[in-house]
């Protein structure tokens, strides 16, 4: 394996269990693109294995911390630790994220369970260049009814890569029904966004339905598929509005709707302009929720994003009644919850309101946060209550 020598500042930080190399950190570089690489301190200490690729700013991304062979055995027991971490989930779901990337020391590769179809997505070339040693050791773990490849993340062109859009395994159906805490969701792996289904908000989903009650109004903007409003309707909402731009999404919320045998309207528009204009002078609700795709996907967006979400705080505590609920996410790992906090109490101070925190909201569990990597942690979110 060819030995590459990084720069002290990148042995700290691999030393703590930060699993990437960027390019400038490099010293003496070595490899093809996609090989395997150990990398080594300006000393020659050994400090992890990885895989390179150059032509990414995030040049090596580290697959272990110890000298140990890469094969199916490596595979075998990472797959194996990522697994049982999930294992709390059973009963409350049978969808769910088993491996999540570097956060499960699995860096480039995203596997999702639905109902025993898996859904993998694999956005590097190190990993894509694996993939014939890690996939036999799933389908022989798993025994999955059937995987769909899903990898057309922006990230695979950074890496030199194209979209994968395929059957790969066994059979796909055109519609895998899943159950989450008592509601059921139809996931089209083919025409979905992300990899299914927006799992990582599970547990929020969970929180925030809970302080549903009989009689709620509940406005749910960026719904997607509809899962926090079909959850609000299980718990008893009499009306329950679905807003997003995506007519595929919707449809499929629809679906849904009726796969539960309750009742929303849906609405196709851009949510700023919806918020801002479209509820009727007299619309007010009880629990609105805004769970927005990620406004910052760099540091240098950050300030535009926080903006964004302000302006979409003010507009919901506009329409909310007194004592009512807001759920309100940013999935970007670039903007902190003290951002999101403050966006809040911003938004509040403009609009006159004074509000309580109920609930501290982050991403659920099979979306694993480890603390030496902090991008692991992107979703946060706050459960509030206005008056
Ligand atoms: C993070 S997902 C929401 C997930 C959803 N809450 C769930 O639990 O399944 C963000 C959603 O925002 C939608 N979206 C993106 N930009 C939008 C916009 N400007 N107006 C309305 N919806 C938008 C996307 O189509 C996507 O469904």
């Amino acid at each position: 394996m060819d030995k590459i020598v990084v720069n002290r500042a990148a042995a700290e930080r691999l030393r703590s269990f930060f699993p990437w190399v960027y390019r400038t950190d490099i010293q003496q570089s070595a490899g093809e693109p996609g090989d395997l690489v150990s990398v080594h301190d300006p000393g020659g200490t050994f400090l992890g294995i990885g895989y390179i690729n150059p032509a990414s700013e995030i040049s090596v991304r580290i697959l272990s911390f110890s000298e140990v062979e890469i094969n199916r055995d490596f595979f075998r027991e990472k797959l194996m630790a990522a697994f049982r971490k999930r294992e709390a989930l059973r009963g409350k779901t049978d969808a769910c994220r088993l491996v999540h990337a570097e956060a499960d020391e699995l860096p480039g590769i995203i596997v999702d369970d639905y109902a025993g179809h898996l859904a993998i997505q694999v956005n590097t070339l190190g990993m894509e260049r694996l993939r014939d040693l890690l996939l036999p050791e799933l389908v022989e773990l798993r025994q999955p009814k059937g995987i769909y490849e899903k990898s057309e993340a922006k990230s695979r062109s950074r890496e030199g890569l194209g979209t994968e859009d395929r059957v790969l395994h066994g059979e796909i159906p055109g519609r895998i029904e899943i159950a989450e805490s008592g509601a059921r969701f139809l996931v089209n792996l083919r025409e979905s966004q992300k990899t299914g289904f927006f799992l990582d908000q599970r547990r929020n989903r969970e929180i925030t339905s809970s302080y549903v009650e009989a009689g709620f109004e509940v406005l749910d903007v960026f719904a997607n598929t509809g899962a926090f409003g079909i959850h609000a309707a299980l718990h008893g909402a009499r009306r329950v509005r679905l807003v997003d731009v995506s007519r595929e999404a919707l449809e499929q919320a629809r679906e849904n709707l009726a796969l539960n045998r309750v009742a929303a309207q849906t609405v196709r528009a851009d949510a700023f302009d919806y918020l801002t204009e479209a509820p009727g002078a007299r619309d007010r609700f009880d629990l609105i929720i805004l769970d927005p795709p990620p406004f910052a996907k760099a540091k240098r967006m950050t300030a535009g994003a926080l903006k964004g979400l302000r302006h979409l705080i003010c507009q919901s505590l506009r329409i909310l009644r007194p004592g009512g609920f807001l759920a309100v996410f940013s999935c970007s790992h670039h903007v902190s919850q003290v951002d999101l906090q403050r966006a809040v109490l911003e938004a509040a101070t403009d609009r006159g309101c004074r509000i309580e925190i109920l609930e501290h909201l982050f991403q659920d569990r099979d979306h694993p946060y480890v603390l030496n990597i902090p991008m692991s942690l992107y979703l946060k979110g706050f459960l509030l209550k206005s008056f």
